[in-house]
């Protein structure tokens, strides 16, 4: 695979968003933890250092030896980054006597510098630091400043080495992606030229090259990752991979069937196997969400199993993994140490299936994701799909599972999800769903009286699903869909919609 610029990662929160940053100019990027650099710099063009919430002065701070990269290519050394190249060269690095976060105005004060061409003076720029750069390292010229940061950008006389204070990745430093493209394209020469259509193309000559003729067993479940993937390699292995699609019982309604019949229209050699009942016969009398959890989890991983089991000489697992789940990140409570975020996908295969891994995805972000599927013409439906949990309605019915509950919520879930379709409001939505509270209310319906189930509504708007605002849906509507619910699901008298942002809520209620 191609590889054009590293990003090293000091622990800062706006790492990822660097390299969405330059993936966005169609530049293809990796982040590696700073004590952790490639040996092998050999196909990098360009370095760019993150931000992180350490001070340069502190005990742990990171102090990595770039001997071998700066100098050597172009680097941007950002916020951290700026303070890590200014400290140990003759700079000096002090706590801000100003207040030094948010938006700032940055004044060019060296025109004709490529960093900042087409930038505009006054430009607004996101700070984000305690520290500050008083006195510039040697060899160095000041390129621009704000009203309160006096070396807001500097760079390295001789050397292809530029300092910012500000962070050019947040959206709200207005220019930060002509920036980046200004150092990366016109200063280290980069090419443009990572495209979803070449990503195609080089990953399905990368899987028929790795695979041949072998055989590659993947789970599908509905979602948005694990279709791409399914699609990637059935372009470049046709019939040898096997898909396999488990109905757990917890899904949408009609989800099983509608899916299932969309796979095979996409040409995918695909399983359907209905494990209803042996889920819902493991979930009985289990109200605590994590055992909920652990029970599904297990049970996937033996349906899985039996039916991998039948394939005859299988000798991979592919897995729809994506990018944020394995970045290694850089530990800031655990002191400099890198540790690897633990995900359900990373790490939690059973030892017994001994299958060797594919994971055609794992450098995509989501929305990366997304335009390589659109890229191979798969069903809007299917990429623009809201997340789904793996445990699905388990975790949306408040207590013990029974096939009635499951049928009431699919009833609600399905006259609230149909009907966001038919309001248009389904694409502006992150995810919604409905949730079966573990309360009857009292209710009148006629003459007579009723006393039955609770439903809550859920909402959210979202990028990552990490923070998550509830959704300001039209009162008609909302009035529509809790009438429509009330008279045609038996069993629910009573429904409301949830108010709350996350944090302090979480987007599922278990
Ligand atoms: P919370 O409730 O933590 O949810 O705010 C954040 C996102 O994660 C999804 N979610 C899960 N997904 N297995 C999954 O595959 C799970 O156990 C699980 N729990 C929560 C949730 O739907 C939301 O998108």
């Amino acid at each position: 695979m191609q590889k054009n610029v590293l990003i090293l990662d000091f622990g800062s929160q706006y790492t990822q968003l660097i390299a969405r940053r330059v993936r966005e100019l169609n530049i293809y990027c990796e982040i590696h933890p700073y004590n952790k650099i490639p040996t092998d710099l050999s196909t990098f063009k360009a370095t760019i250092l993150s931000g992180s919430p350490f001070s340069v002065r502190g005990e742990n701070a990171p102090h990595p030896d770039l001997s071998q990269i700066k100098g050597k290519m172009p680097m941007l050394a950002v916020c951290y980054g700026a303070q890590y190249l200014a400290h140990f060269k003759g700079g000096k690095v002090e706590p801000s006597e100003t207040r030094e976060y948010g938006r700032a105005n940055l004044s060019v004060i060296k025109d004709k510098e490529a960093l900042f061409e087409g930038i505009t003076e006054n430009s607004q720029v996101w700070m984000s630091h305690s520290d500050t750069i008083k006195e510039l390292p040697e060899n160095s010229i000041r390129l621009a400043s704000t009203a309160d940061v006096l070396n807001a950008a500097y760079r390295i006389d001789g050397e292809e080495t530029f300092a910012i204070q500000f962070h050019p990745e947040v959206y709200h430093s207005t220019d930060g992606k002509q920036l980046l493209e200004n150092f990366l394209v016109k200063i280290a020469g980069v090419e443009q030229s990572w495209t979803p259509g070449k990503f195609v193309d080089l990953t399905v000559a990368d899987l028929k090259a790795k695979i041949g003729n072998e055989k590659v067993v993947l789970g599908l479940s509905g979602g948005v990752d694990s279709s791409v993937a399914a699609m990637l390699l059935h372009k470049a292995i046709g019939e040898n991979l096997y898909c396999i699609f488990v109905n757990n019982g917890l899904l949408r309604k009609n989800e099983f069937e509608t899916v299932l019949d969309r796979y095979k229209d996409m040409g995918l050699n695909v399983k359907g196997v209905d494990a209803s009942a042996r889920f819902l016969d493991v979930l009985a009398g289990i109200s605590d969400p994590e055992q909920k959890r652990k029970k599904i989890g297990n049970t996937f991983i033996e349906v899985f199993d039996d039916e991998a089991h039948l394939i005859k000489e299988v000798t991979y697992l592919a897995q729809g993994t994506i990018y944020p789940d394995v970045i290694e990140s850089v530990s800031v409570n655990g002191g400099p140490s890198a540790t690897i975020k633990s995900h359900h996908n990373v790490g939690g295969l059973p030892d017994f299936m001994k299958l060797k891994i594919v994971e055609p995805l794992k450098m995509l972000f989501k929305d990366e994701v997304r335009r390589v599927g659109a890229e191979m013409e798969m069903p809007k439906e299917l990429l623009g799909r809201h997340p789904f949990p793996g445990p699905g309605l388990a975790i949306r019915i408040l207590g013990d599972i029974t096939a009635e509950k499951v049928r009431i919520l699919q009833e609600v879930d399905h006259v609230f999800i149909q009907g966001l379709k038919d309001w248009n409001l389904y694409d502006k939505v992150w995810q919604a769903g409905a949730i079966l509270l573990p309360v009857q209310s009292v209710g009148v319906m006629g003459d007579e009286r009723t006393y039955e189930q609770v439903v809550a509504l859920r909402a959210v708007e979202s990028t990552d699903g990490m923070t998550a605002d509830w959704v300001n849906l039209p009162y008609e509507f909302l009035q529509k869909t809790s009438n429509t619910i009330i008279n045609r699901v038996k069993g629910v008298n009573r429904v409301v919609y949830d108010i709350s942002s996350k944090p302090p809520a979480t987007i599922e209620w278990e």
